[in-house]
């Protein structure tokens, strides 16, 4: 809340320099105002004219959009494209064929070049090596790969055939992995032997092995293995192929599959409020629009910039800002394998010198990190590297704090760098809020305004809209394209989560509080209000971490709860209820120690609570409610007397107050 309120008191002003103005896609406020004035007149126009222009059809559309069994909304329907065509092909017959695609760096510094046109040939075999396997258009294939060319080929081979794919990242565990696989119902895995990351090889095909003997993933009929590291692995001939064989016989032409707009390019897991993760279900058409045109509109891509987003492929900025927006804009992009600091935490300001970065994409949590790293040691401050090919730099996944936001702003930017402090989500597709670098004037910690085309709003309990300056919740008014389509077989899970009654059921919930400036209008994010958490940007529900933790032997009860970090944004806190007495001391440590090992297994490792507290009981209700308000003011470490006269066992407070 103090990070909240030092914005909303926040008087600098940036206002983007002359020389970013004139050559930006949106170029100045009275463009931008201009593009919404468009929207506003002809809402389906607008779409209209921006689909047409930013995508090729193979058969166009006739409508743009239809509200008529809302909410679910369909977009463009009757048109027909293939997002891999769109990524790829055009590029190569327009003349750009030799130009880079990737500059793939290696978590050892090995770089790797390719270009549009091997890009293609390597989607395209592996492409006819799916179809040969018997995947059809339509069936689902989950990718768990390590931030590789690869994993952007299998992406794409998929697209190219219509097949859905749901990759997830590779830090989750066999369990999440299961379940991720059992609720697609998966033909098909592609994985790696293991991944490298910050000089240590980590498993992935074991976890995907464990993953299908927990069972239900009968589906499943082709495990398909990049040889990464060359580590050992365990082998089923029945199932298993290594990727270098089964592409090698195949041909580097593949007919894409022209598909409808509306079908769906990919499902991806993200956290809710409940225990189970939500498949958020993607289209082909209007994702695919939004992921180039906020390339253009955002980052103001242009032909010769150098983009690198440091996102990894198993979360949606991997999805829109690696696999899909700056293949579809025809950019050149680095991707990078490794962590921001193996070597040492110079490696991004060496990699930006090196590849003469110029659009620079990264999180607040990495940029905190780096600020201490910088500190401790000057030898990796960024102006130790030479910087001068940036030109525009981001943020996205949380909100960034001023103090973060200056440090970026002239230590990485050089002071000449507008910052895109980019809000979206899993759900949104895109960028929803976000500064245009060469139009809106900056103030650290806010994400500024919204998007030509979204209709975004701070609205109260009842759906109404609440003035400037008053906080509230934020949602978003109207469908867009790149909006998701529904939960993965759950589409009454759609409808709840994300257009409630209570808000009258046609605003978009996005989950998080917000407030605009009374002035400009400026959205300012004030984190989550529901029971997700936000860690190093990463989503985490805290139903997830409670189901995990109780599913252990030991353990009758657990609460969790998130407390603010200056690294990592939130931590996470576990109240933890044993059927044996409460444990202290060294016992309480090794009791700790073993329930966050489990819940690595479970979930995974950054599922991992911080702190954990151990309690005969935990606060609750003369109802039976647990109290998370007290919860969260504990793991703070707050001792302020609190209101505790509707609790039915005030001594509670006392125990979860004490670390171990
Ligand atoms: C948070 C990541 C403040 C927010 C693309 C949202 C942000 C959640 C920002 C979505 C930002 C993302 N400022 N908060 N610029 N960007 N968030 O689905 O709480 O992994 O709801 O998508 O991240 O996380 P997700």
């Amino acid at each position: 809340m103090a990070a909240i309120e030092s914005v909303m008191h926040e008087g600098r002003v940036f206002e983007p320099a002359a020389s970013i103005v004139e050559t930006a896609a949106v170029s100045g406020m009275p463009a931008y105002h201009a593009l919404v004035a468009e929207a506003e007149r002809d809402y389906e126009g607008f779409w209209g004219r921006l689909a047409r222009t930013a995508l090729d059809w193979q058969t166009p559309f006739t409508k743009v959009l239809d509200e008529s069994r809302a909410p679910f909304y369909t977009w463009f329907e009757d048109g027909r494209l293939n997002a891999s065509y769109n990524c790829l092909d055009r590029h190569v017959e327009n003349g750009l064929g030799e130009k880079a695609a990737l500059i793939f760096e290696a978590d050892d510094g090995t770089v790797t070049r390719v270009s549009y046109r091997d890009l293609l040939a390597r989607v395209s075999r592996l492409a006819n090596a799916l179809k040969a396997r018997g995947v059809k258009t339509g069936d689902r294939v989950v990718i768990y790969m390590p931030m590789s060319v690869e994993g952007v080929v299998a992406m794409q081979a998929c697209a190219r055939i219509g097949a859905t794919h749901s990759v997830v990242f590779g830090g989750f565990s066999s369990k999440s992995l299961n379940e991720r696989i059992v609720d697609a119902g998966a033909v098909a895995v592609i994985t790696a032997d293991e991944q490298m990351r910050g000089g240590r090889a980590l498993p992935l095909k074991s976890i995907v092995d464990e993953a299908l003997a927990a069972g239900g993933t009968e589906t499943v009929t082709s495990v398909i293995v990049y040889r990464r590291t060359g580590g050992d692995v365990h082998w089923d001939a029945a199932r298993d192929l290594w990727l270098h064989e089964l592409v090698a016989t195949q041909s580097d032409v593949c007919a894409p599959e022209w598909v409808g707009a509306e079908h769906p390019l990919f499902i991806l897991y993200t956290s809710g409020s409940t225990g189970k993760p939500k498949g958020v279900q993607h289209s082909t058409g209007g994702y695919l629009l939004w992921a180039q045109q906020t390339m253009q509109w955002t980052f103001d891509i242009k032909s010769e910039d150098v983009f690198w987003c440091t996102a990894d492929i198993g979360w949606i900025t991997g999805h829109t800002y690696i696999c899909y927006g700056p293949t579809a804009a025809g950019a050149t992009q680095v991707i990078f394998e490794g962590v921001p600091t193996y070597p040492d935490a110079g490696r991004f300001w060496k990699m930006i010198e090196q590849h003469r970065v110029t659009v620079f994409y990264t999180a607040p949590t990495a940029i905190r990190s780096l600020i201490k790293a910088a500190d401790a040691n000057p030898e990796v401050h960024p102006r130790r590297y030479d910087l001068s090919s940036l030109r525009v730099i981001g943020t996205v996944g949380e909100p960034i704090n001023p103090a973060a936001w200056m440090w970026y702003h002239d230590e990485v930017g050089g002071g000449r760098c507008p910052i895109v402090d980019t809000f979206w989500q899993t759900e949104t597709g895109g960028h929803v809020i976000s500064p245009l670098p060469g139009a809106t004037p900056l103030v650290p910690g806010s994400c500024t305004l919204p998007l030509p085309g979204i209709l975004a709003a701070v609205v109260d309990e009842t759906g109404q809209e609440v003035p400037n300056g008053q906080g509230g919740i934020l949602v978003i008014k109207r469908p867009w394209p790149a909006m998701l389509r529904t939960v993965w077989r759950d589409p009454e899970r759609f409808r709840k989560s994300y257009f409630p009654e209570e808000l009258g059921g046609t605003l978009y919930l996005a989950g998080d509080g917000a407030v605009r400036d009374a002035t400009t209008g400026n959205f300012t994010i004030m984190g989550r209000i529901d029971d997700v958490l936000n860690i190093s940007g990463h989503r985490m529900g805290t139903m997830e971490i409670e189901s995990a933790l109780v599913s252990h032997p030991l353990v009758a009860e657990a609460a969790v709860v998130g407390r603010p970090d200056d690294t990592t944004g939130e931590a996470i806190v576990a109240f933890v209820v044993l059927k044996r007495t409460r444990p202290t001391g060294d016992e309480g440590r090794a009791i700790a120690n073993e329930l966050r090992a489990w819940v690595a297994k479970q979930i995974g490792p950054i599922a991992k609570p911080r702190d954990l507290r151990f309690g005969d009981n935990l606060p609750k209700t003369r109802s039976g409610k647990i109290m998370r308000r007290l919860l969260r003011g504990l793991a703070k470490g707050e001792t302020a007397p609190q209101d505790t006269s509707t609790l039915e066992n005030p001594a509670i407070l006392e125990q979860l107050g004490e670390a171990l």
